[in-house]
C-alpha cells in the first residue's frame, strides 16, 4: 500500500468514526438501505411539503378503508431525511388513519434513536408531509 493509499484509507476510517459518532444504528441502517423510497401511481393520498431548510418531501399512501396499506415517499433533502421517510413509511403501514394522524416527530425520532439537533427538522418535515396527506385524501 502506498502513502497515497494510507492516506485515502484513514481519511475514509476517520469519517466512518465520526459518522457513527453522530448517528444511531438505525439512521445509519435506513440510510443505508432506505425502504419505500420510490413514486407511486395513482396513490389515494399524496402530499408534497417543503421544510424550512429548502427540501422537499413528497409522500404517497394507499389506503384500505381507514388503513394504510401502503406508504412511500421521496425526496431531494440530507441523509436524515431519507432516513426520516424510509422509518416513518414502514411505521405507518398497517396503522389506522387516526393512529397515523396521532404520531409526533418524538415518536419518529424515538424510532430512529434520535437525530442530532441540526437535523431534528428533517424528522419533522417527514412528520410534516404524512399529516399533509393524510389531509389531502382523493375521495
Ligand atoms: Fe433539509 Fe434535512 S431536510 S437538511
Amino acid at each position: 500500500m502506498d502513502d497515497f493509499d494510507r492516506f485515502v484509507n484513514d481519511l475514509q476510517r476517520e469519517i466512518d468514526e465520526r459518522t457513527h459518532a453522530l448517528y444511531s444504528d438505525k439512521v445509519l441502517a435506513e440510510v443505508r438501505n432506505p425502504r419505500n423510497m420510490s413514486r407511486m401511481d395513482a396513490p389515494d393520498a399524496y402530499a408534497s411539503v417543503r421544510g424550512p431548510c429548502g427540501d422537499t418531501m413528497e409522500m404517497y399512501l394507499r389506503l384500505d378503508g381507514e388503513r394504510i396499506i401502503e406508504a412511500t415517499f421521496t425526496t431531494d433533502g440530507c441523509g436524515p431525511t431519507v432516513a426520516s421517510g424510509s422509518k416513518l413509511t414502514t411505521m405507518v403501514r398497517g396503522m389506522s388513519l387516526a393512529e397515523a394522524d396521532a404520531l409526533t416527530p418524538d415518536d419518529l425520532l424515538a424510532a430512529l434513536d434520535g437525530l442530532p439537533a441540526e437535523h431534528v427538522h428533517c424528522a419533522v418535515l417527514a412528520v410534516d408531509t404524512l399529516h399533509q396527506a393524510l389531509a389531502n385524501q382523493h375521495p
